[in-house]
Formats: structure tokens, sequence, C-alpha cells
């Protein structure tokens, strides 16, 4: 397998044995330390910047290290799709986003949905090893967790003896407070509800009569699909065998942005998603193009 693992495309659940997760890696330092230190293991980072992935598959590569594998994905999204329950060994989150603002902390890695997530691929007596320089964000952690009530939870000071990042080093002999919290999973989490989307194996072209087709009909339009499922167009535009539809779908906060392609053949049209998109096929997204469909023929 390839170090880049692109979550849209592989199959699942993944099949990595001995599997840890760093989540948001940034630059690196610390999962390839783990691969180093750890060779009999295997390691997924998780990020959303692709400067990031960038640096670590160049250092990966560099260092001819085949135990380090990333993906580019959120990480609530990476782990509700690639894994399943009670697989991973442990999960590390080193100076996640703290999310200062009160009105911010929804978007913090560790709210019930997504520390409900994490938990749950996470197999029994694994941990979450969490490491922030922003008590605040350790005792929203710790609260979060509690609710959850499936983990032992350990809290305490990161340590000059603790295999730290060179940064992490620089930190401490600095003087600066680093806080670590340790969630190992005892049992299964109480259940919290959280989004979905569902995912299929193919995404099928809609057929329609031949109608001449009207813009107006499919550019900048909004509609729902389903409960926090939106669909919207934009641009369209005009080529020589059709028309293609620049379209955004929103499922319960997972974005996708891709190209909707209207083929029109001689004896009819057909939707699809252009070839050129890389997309996650769902069920959601299947509904968009018979949505476009719908509209075409009305
Ligand atoms: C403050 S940096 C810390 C980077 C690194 N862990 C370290 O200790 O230097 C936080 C990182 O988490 C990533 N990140 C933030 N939210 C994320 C999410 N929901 N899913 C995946 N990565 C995320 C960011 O892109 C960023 O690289």
């Amino acid at each position: 397998m390839h170090c880049f693992i692109n979550y849209k495309r592989v199959e699942k659940p993944l099949r990595i044995p001995n599997l840890e997760v760093e989540i948001g890696f940034g630059r690196g330092d610390f999962i390839v330390k783990l691969a180093k230190e750890n060779p009999e293991k295997n390691f997924l980072g998780i990020e959303l910047s692709g400067i990031s992935l960038e640096k670590l598959l160049k250092r990966v590569k560099k260092e001819g290290l085949s135990n380090v594998f990333c993906t580019r994905v959120d990480a609530y999204w990476g782990f509700y799709l690639l894994f399943e329950d009670n697989y991973l060994e442990n999960i590390y989150m080193n100076y996640p986003d703290p999310w200062f603002k009160k009105r911010h902390h929804k978007r913090r890695l560790t709210t019930p949905e997504r520390l409900y997530i994490f938990a749950k691929k996470l197999k029994t007596f694994g941990e979450i090893r969490v490491r922030s320089d922003n008590y605040d964000f350790i005792e929203f952690t710790k609260e979060t967790a509690e609710t959850l009530e499936c983990f032992e939870i350990e809290e305490g000071r990161l340590e000059v003896s603790e295999p730290l990042t060179k940064y992490e080093a620089k930190w401490l002999s600095m003087g600066r407070e680093l806080y670590k919290l340790v969630l190992k999973k005892v049992r299964e989490p109480k259940f919290v509800e959280h989004p979905r989307i569902e995912e299929v194996k193919e995404l099928f072209p809609v057929k329609i009569p031949k109608v001449s087709v009207d813009k107006e009909k499919i550019q900048n339009t909004e509609l729902k699909l389903g409960d926090k499922v939106y669909f919207k167009t934009f641009k369209v535009w005009e080529g020589e065998k059709g028309y293609l539809i620049e379209s955004l779908l929103s499922e319960e906060g997972y974005y996708q942005k891709f190209f909707i392609e209207v083929k029109v053949k001689d004896d009819g049209i057909v939707v699809d998603v252009s070839p050129f998109s890389e997309v996650l096929r769902t069920r959601n997204l299947q509904k968009a193009i018979e949505k476009v469909a719908e509209l075409l023929s009305s």
C-alpha cells in the first residue's frame, strides 16, 4: 500500500495491522519519531492541511519508512469512514487547535460526537493520548470524556523524560507548561447522536429523453435533499457536447465540491458526475444527480 491513502477510493474498512493514528500531525515530527521507534507497528496520520501531507510524504520517502501512512480528511469523517469498531491500538492528538472562544468550542476535536467516534474505533484498553499547552482545552476534553463513561482518565504535566518532539523539548526548556491527558478505553462509550453519511459502491448516470437544456433551470439553485443535506449549483458552462455544472453537496457537515456533467446525445441526455471530479460516492450524491435530471426534464 502507498503511504498516501485516498480515503475516497480505498477499500473500507481499512486493513492495516497494528495501527495507531495521529490526528493533525502538522510537521510530522511525532509520527515519524513513533514510526522509527516502533518498526513493528503501523501509523496513520490524518490531516486537513495539504502542505503538511506533502512534507510528510517527502520525509517518509527520504527516510525509507514503510510503516507510515497518511490521508487528507477531517478527522471525524476519517474515523467514521475508514475504520471498523474496536480496530485501533492508540490515538494521538498533539496540540490540536484549542478554539479559545466559547462560541467556537463546537469545532474542537474533542466534542462529544467526535470523541464518541474516536472511542468506538479504539480497541478496549487502547488509549487516546492528548497533549496541549492550553489547560482549558484539557479540562474541556476531560469533561467530554467523563460523559462517555468509557475511559479511565489520567491527567498530568508533560515531563522532559517523555518522548518529545524538537518543539516540545524547546518549550519545556523555556519553562512553558505542557499538559497531557490519557483516556484509556475500558468499555464501550455511551451512545452519542452523531453525523452520518452513507457510502455506495457505485454512482449511476441518469438518462432522460432529449430536451432543450435551459441553463437557468440548473444554475444557482439550492435544494434540500434530506435532513441536514443540501445541494447547491453555481455556474454552468456550455461545451460542444453538453454542460458542466459547478456543484456543492453538504451532508451533515461533510462537504464535497464537484462538477456534474450533462451530456447531450442523439438519443437523449445523460447526467453524471464529471470523471474529472474526485468524489466520495454517497447515497446523497446519487440523489443530486437525479435531482439535476429532474430539473432538466421539468
Ligand atoms: C496546532 S497544529 C499541531 C500540529 C502538530 N500535531 C504539532 O504538535 O506540531 C494542529 C494541526 O491539526 C490539524 N487539524 C485541525 N483540525 C483537524 C481535523 N478536524 N482533522 C484533521 N486535522 C486537523 C491542522 O491542520 C494542524 O496541522
